[in-house]
């Protein structure tokens, strides 16, 4: 896959499997993957670490701006660099979910990442995931797609994925994402929605690479070169 790059966006709620696929579909393309999600948690980290709420727009402005940011593909994964330290871990802790979509509402905070995030995709070759990726970030990436799963199968894969199963059940898990879809979808500044020109994909019933081979055949279907 060398000649005429193209770039990805895959956008969706909340445990539908994106990072997984992007991660894997970047690897077969020899892309690069772009985790915007991990960027607004990075964000939190610090807002989080400097006592600043999500009501003081200004000062979390004005610090967002002197952030350095870097997603590094490694060995297992990639790494999230915040001013140079690996914050990879941390950005995954439960107190990171339960304040990501109140900074990720902030209208300006999102201009700023969007631009970052715009810079990152301009040689092409990337596959970006998150939320306002196909509508608002690259509305015009070449291929876009809107991944969803039933909510208890999406509760099902996060919970098997968990470090501490026991701090939680399957239950409590389902009612957690469905009110995290419904802050995404309900929030004035770049709600998630599915761009008109994205193929949505159902991935209730399908594996990790069953997605990715769909993903892939998309790509050469537009006409990516091999
Ligand atoms: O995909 P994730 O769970 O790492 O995303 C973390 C939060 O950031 C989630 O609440 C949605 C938000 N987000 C966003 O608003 N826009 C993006 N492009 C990516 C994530």
């Amino acid at each position: 896959y060398t000649n005429s790059k193209i770039n990805i966006a895959i956008d969706g709620p909340a445990g539908a499997g994106k990072s997984t696929v992007a991660r894997m579909v970047a690897g077969k393309l020899g892309y690069v993957y772009v985790d915007t999600g991990a960027m607004y948690r990075a964000v939190t980290l610090r807002m989080l670490e400097l006592g600043i709420p999500p009501e003081n727009e200004d000062k979390v402005l004005q610090v967002a701006r002197d952030m350095v940011i870097e997603l590094k593909p490694g060995e297992e994964g990639q790494k999230v660099l915040l001013d140079g330290k690996d914050v990879t871990e941390q950005i995954r802790s439960t107190g990171i979910n339960a304040n990501v979509s109140r900074y990720a509402q902030i209208e300006g905070l999102r201009a700023l990442m969007v631009s970052l995030q715009r810079q990152m995709a301009l040689r092409k070759g990337v596959v970006m995931d998150g939320r306002d990726i196909g509508t608002t970030v690259l509305p015009t990436a070449e291929v876009k797609v809107f991944m969803t799963a039933a909510v208890e199968e999406r509760a099902r894969r996060r919970f098997q994925e968990m470090k501490d199963p026991e701090s939680t059940s399957l239950e409590q898990l389902t009612r957690d994402i469905a009110e995290r879809d419904r802050l995404d979808a309900e929030r004035e500044v770049s709600p998630l929605r599915q761009a008109s020109d994205a193929v949505l994909l159902d991935t209730t019933r399908m594996t990790i690479s069953e997605v990715s081979e769909a993903i892939v055949s998309l790509c050469e279907a537009y006409g990516m070169e091999r």
